[in-house]
């Protein structure tokens, strides 16, 4: 599917896969709206994308994905200074590694709060408006990690797990209001979210080329979007596998 420049609202925008994507877009020639809690970083997005001479605009707007009035705060700003966006990707998320003997009731509530309520916050926020326009395109950055259960991944996987089942639960409904829902499955991916690991990560990918994929896949309009294939599938084919032979499999993660 071939789209003109329009306007993208990206959350997570300050960093990583969020901040490649945004300078991406910008020089499509989209109007970007850049949104995270670090304004220094969405003004130095901002700056990068002028110095770049690229022909979209990048507007800035500050919100905590958290937070019900900083969302909608955000959300009445976009609609008066770029309109309604054409594509809104849900992309802001939360992990710190965490083994069963650092793992507490508030981390999986802060993992949840961004990862899941987050996502929701900014998508229940934007759907009236979304439904005005005769098309939109609704993209959820969740991961391979929500594919199955994972050693010492417990929060982060399930938050992402979540979020496959509500793309997944929402497609058709969306379809028919003129939303098309796209679902992002990275598997590794170098940037700051990832440099917390200390164990090796199979397959990691840079932002950049990792970027490139999220941006044609979501200009293909296919329901999943993942990347690199040959992890990614190879994390399909072991969520299919009965029990035993998984968690033999499994273990070795540990
Ligand atoms: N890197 C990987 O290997 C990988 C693999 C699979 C999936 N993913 C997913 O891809 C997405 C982007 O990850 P990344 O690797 O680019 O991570 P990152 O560099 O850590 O970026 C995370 C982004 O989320 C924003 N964010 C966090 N909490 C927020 C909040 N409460 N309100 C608003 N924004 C918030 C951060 O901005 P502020 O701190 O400025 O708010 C930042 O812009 C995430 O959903 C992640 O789970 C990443």
């Amino acid at each position: 599917m071939t789209q003109a420049p329009g306007v993208v609202w990206i959350t997570g925008a300050s960093s990583g896969l969020g901040f490649e994507l945004a300078l991406r877009y910008a020089s499509d020639g989209y109007t970007v709206v850049a949104s995270a809690r670090r304004k220094d970083k969405l003004l130095a997005l901002v700056a990068q994308a002028r110095s770049q001479g690229f022909n979209g605009k990048v507007l800035p707007v500050v919100l905590d994905v958290t937070n019900d009035e900083s969302v909608n705060k955000a959300i009445g700003e976009i609609l008066n200074t770029a309109g309604i966006p054409d594509i809104v990707v849900l992309n802001a998320g939360y992990y710190e590694p965490c083994s069963l003997e650092e793992i507490s009731l508030q981390h999986f509530l802060l993992t949840y709060e961004v990862n899941v309520h987050g996502v929701v916050r900014c998508l229940f926020g934007m759907l009236d408006e979304l439904k005005q326009k005769d098309q939109s395109q609704v993209v959820l950055v969740s991961s391979v990690a929500g594919y199955s259960g994972l050693p010492r991944a417990a929060a982060y996987g399930s938050s992402k797990a979540a979020l496959i089942h509500l793309a997944e639960s929402l497609r058709h409904e969306c379809k028919a209001s003129g939303i098309n829902i796209t679902l992002v499955n990275p598997g590794f991916v170098k940037t700051p979210l990832t440099d917390k690991n200390e164990f090796p990560m199979p397959f990691i990918m840079s932002v950049e080329k990792a970027t490139d994929a999220m941006y044609k896949g979501i200009q293909s309009g296919r329901f999943e979007v993942t990347f690199p294939k040959r992890f990614t599938w190879m994390l399909k084919f072991l969520r299919i596998l009965p029990y035993p032979l998984y968690f033999a499999i499994t273990r070795k993660f540990l």
